[in-house]
């Protein structure tokens, strides 16, 4: 398959791993956690978990593995951009795993006493998301050094 059809690939399973990841971010910030259990938002919880899990996660894993196969066919070593790049990307999957946690815990029955919560930091997820996809997609197609 040549470069120009893994580029296509790699950015379709970007698109899709990003959109994903912005409905379970903006869900979590907006939910209150202690009504988040009830039947109405459990729903959406569920509906939005199932996604990540059909969804949103096999194709973090098909950006990944397309990014690498990008690195080794195009012969791309350690430039800046791409040790920048793949920081951010780190960074991204690690708050993807976060938000998956969140929308099972939120969803969930309340423990005999008390509500179940989430870090706070994540009401400001929805904003990581996106200023992250911002670096990145800049960083690539610009390669400022
Ligand atoms: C898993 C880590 C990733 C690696 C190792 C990686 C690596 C690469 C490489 C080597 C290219 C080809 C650059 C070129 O030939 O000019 C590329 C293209 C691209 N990547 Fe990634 N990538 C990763 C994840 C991501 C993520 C998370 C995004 C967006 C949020 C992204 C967005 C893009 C875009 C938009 C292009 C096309 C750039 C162009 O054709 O000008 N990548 N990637």
């Amino acid at each position: 398959m040549g470069y120009i059809w893994i580029i296509g690939l790699h950015v379709t399973a970007v698109t899709v791993w990003i959109a994903g990841m912005s409905v379970a971010a903006i869900l979590i910030s907006a939910l209150d956690p202690a009504t988040a259990a009830e039947p109405g938002p459990a729903r959406l919880l569920r509906a939005a978990a199932r996604w990540d899990r059909r969804v949103t996660s096999p194709a973090m894993g098909l950006a990944w593995i397309l990014g690498i196969t990008l690195v080794v066919v195009g012969g791309w070593g350690f430039e800046p951009w791409l040790v920048a790049k793949v920081i951010i990307v780190t960074a991204l999957s690690a708050l993807h795993g976060k938000l998956a946690a969140g929308l099972r815990r939120l969803g969930e029955a309340a423990p005999e006493s008390g509500v179940r919560t989430v870090s706070p930091l994540l009401r400001f997820s929805p904003l990581a998301v996106i200023a992250g996809a911002i670096a990145i997609v800049t960083l690539v197609v610009v390669k400022p050094y």
